[in-house]
């Protein structure tokens, strides 16, 4: 029931503390026209609504969510303690300089130890998300480019294994965009790379391990051919989850960078809160940043570039998602960093291994932080497919993987177990895994039907992708 349904006429709470300024109403032409509604509950009401609504969702809180690609790893309590703190949250973005150094300071801490971690030089915080941070580090590229007069590079090379958003981004930035083909093993064909390297390429964009959890091994080949016709790397961080503290993007031999703080430098994200891209890059690169903080005699401060692209987004980006990640940062140390990202390899590996004697693996290597199986052969056998498999587990308390992800999989499910998660756990979800195999064999119509535990059932979901019923209809009330 909406919260809209629930509200009766004159019933009330008081959650504002009173008015201690000047009420100044707006002048008659900038009255709103229409009554203002909104919903009319007690306090209980409301605390009993917001608690149905959580228990209708699954979060990192409820149980295993392993979903490729979106490392849903559990974001220590901690995290949220250090961005609650009121010198952080009781803050206006308009305050002079000096009244906010120790923010400034946490943003220039976390570029210390991001850029140590990625083999950069300078980053901005501004970028709102991961796609935002690939639109960023483009302008960036497109910027280095015509600096140099160079105007003839109309072209990004994307692999066809690359997030959506990758070429979304390229096209974003006034590129057009070359698809380059992985091999049988996963990895991008070299061969198709030299062809389409040119003169006209003004960059590649890369996540390393790539989208089906495999480290391409001719990284540095990559990023020499892509170097020797003039073109810039870009590395999308999405996936650094499986390497930080391990290996640097730049010495992979890459100009610019973004990182997902939502997910690898555990933030809540999605729906739980805004994201944070920030953008690293080289110090070829560094003087067509947004502005950067510069630490002058007295105090830091931000300065924009003498060849800047411009702001990105008002003021320093989400700085509460800056403090969480700081926060992750220093808790788990030189130390923890790479420790992270070992469990988090290690877990992809161990459940991997407990499924493949059932599923087809999509490659059958050792693979980084996450795999992909292809339910291909299932499908042609039984009639269940990723997206009944996918609802099975929802029946079972665990949130689906990644479906019919990286595109190049056919009948995919893209599995992220994530660092954080037991042994227990991985050991209880394999078994759920099997079991709904074994129903594939035996009674496939309970998988077509599934689910049938959650809130609601089976949704049409391209009629709810086409026709999204965003608002409430308040005639429905008359
Ligand atoms: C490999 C990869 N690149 C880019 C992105 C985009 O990040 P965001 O969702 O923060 O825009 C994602 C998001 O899941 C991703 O997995």
């Amino acid at each position: 029931m909406l919260v809209f349904e629930k509200s009766r006429k004159g019933r009330r709470l008081s959650l504002l503390p009173e008015c201690d300024v000047e009420v100044v109403l707006p002048e008659e032409k900038d009255k709103r026209k229409l009554a203002l509604h909104m919903p009319e509950l007690s306090e209980n009401e409301l605390s009993r609504h917001y608690t149905e609504l959580a228990k209708k969702c699954h979060g990192v809180n409820d149980g295993f969510y392993p979903l490729g690609s979106c490392t849903m790893k559990y974001n220590p309590k901690i995290n949220e303690d250090m961005a609650a703190l009121k010198g952080f949250t009781d803050i206006h973005p308009l305050q002079p300089a000096h009244t906010v150094q120790g923010c400034m300071e946490v943003i220039k801490t976390a570029e210390e130890y991001l850029c140590g971690i990625t083999g950069m030089e300078r980053m901005t915080f501004q970028p709102a998300a991961g796609a935002h941070g690939e639109f960023t580090g483009l302008l960036l590229i497109k910027a280095y480019h015509e600096s140099r007069g160079d105007k003839k590079r109309t072209k990004i090379i994307v692999p066809d294994s690359a997030h959506g958003t990758n070429p979304a981004s390229a096209v974003m930035a006034g590129y057009s965009v070359v698809s380059i083909p992985s091999g049988s093993d996963g990895c991008v064909d070299l061969v198709k790379l030299k062809e389409a390297a040119g003169d006209d390429v003004a960059g590649l964009m890369l996540t390393n391990p790539n989208t089906v959890g495999l480290f391409d091994k001719n990284i540095l080949e990559i990023t020499r051919i892509i170097h020797e016709c003039g073109g810039q790397c870009y590395y999308d961080g999405a996936n650094l989850n499986a390497v930080m503290g391990m290996v640097r993007p730049g010495d992979m031999g890459f100009d610019v960078i973004h990182l997902n703080l939502h997910k690898t430098f555990s933030t809540p994200h999605g729906g739980g809160g805004p994201g944070s891209g920030p953008v690293g890059c080289k110090e070829h690169l560094a003087q067509f940043l947004p502005s950067v903080l510069v630490e002058g005699e007295e105090e830091l401060s931000f300065v924009k570039p003498a060849n800047s692209i411009g702001e990105l987004k008002s003021f320093y980006g989400n700085f509460l998602v800056v403090v969480r990640a700081l926060t992750y940062l220093m808790t788990l140390g030189k130390e923890g960093i790479p420790a992270a990202s070992k469990g988090a390899v290690l877990n992809a590996n161990y459940m991997m291994h407990k499924l493949k004697d059932c599923y087809t693996m999509a490659y059958e290597e050792v693979c980084m932080h996450e795999f992909v199986m292809s339910l291909s052969d299932l499908k042609k056998k039984t009639g269940v497919s990723a997206m009944d498999i996918a609802k099975g587990l929802l029946d079972n308390g665990i949130h689906p993987p990644t479906m019919y992800f990286p595109l190049i999989v056919d009948e995919a499910l893209m599995i992220e177990p994530t660092e954080t998660e037991s042994k227990e756990t991985l050991d209880g979800a394999a078994d759920v895994f099997r079991k709904l195999y074994e129903i594939a064999q035996s009674d496939a119509d309970k998988l077509h039907a599934a689910p049938v535990k959650t809130p609601v059932e089976r949704l049409d979901e391209v009629e709810a992708a086409r026709h999204p019923v965003l608002k409430y209809d308040f005639n429905r009330e008359k």
